[in-house]
């Protein structure tokens, strides 16, 4: 059995579907541990349980909740002591885009050169 010394650790945020989902999948596949994170409890552990792998993990976290992110950093440090691999992967972030005002730049979209 490995020692957590030996063990890598990788925390995927947003992966209860799509791309997070792999990842965590293929990492786990190579040994790693692999923390499944998600904003949504049910959809979280019912996601880390359809991967059925002893080695994955699943924690809450909202990448948009600072208390979220603190509970998860205390469960790491606690549980782990040492995160190796962090995929931010959710697709959230709280930039707006201002769509009149990139529209105004009128960038050209085959060279990305203003014009
Ligand atoms: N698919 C593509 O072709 C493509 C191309 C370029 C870039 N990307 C990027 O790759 C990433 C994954 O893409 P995907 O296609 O797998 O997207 P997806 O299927 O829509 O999955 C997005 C994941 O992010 C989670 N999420 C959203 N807001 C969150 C938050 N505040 N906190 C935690 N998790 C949150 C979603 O959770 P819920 O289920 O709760 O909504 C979901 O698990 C995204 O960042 C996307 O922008 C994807």
């Amino acid at each position: 059995m490995q020692s957590i010394a030996n063990c890598r650790i990788a925390v995927v945020t947003g992966a209860n579907k799509g791309i997070g989902l792999e990842i965590v999948k293929q990492l786990a596949g190579h040994g790693v541990t692999a923390v499944l994170t998600a904003r949504d409890v049910k959809r979280g552990t019912e996601a880390a349980s359809s991967l059925g792998l002893p080695n994955v993990i699943f924690h809450q976290l909202d990448v948009l909740d600072s208390l979220s992110i603190h509970r998860l950093a205390d469960f790491i440090t606690r549980k782990f002591g040492k995160l190796d691999i962090l995929v931010n992967n959710a697709g959230a972030s709280e930039v707006e885009v201002d769509k009149e005002r990139i529209k105004s730049l009128k960038i050209d979209a085959e060279t990305w050169v203003s014009l």
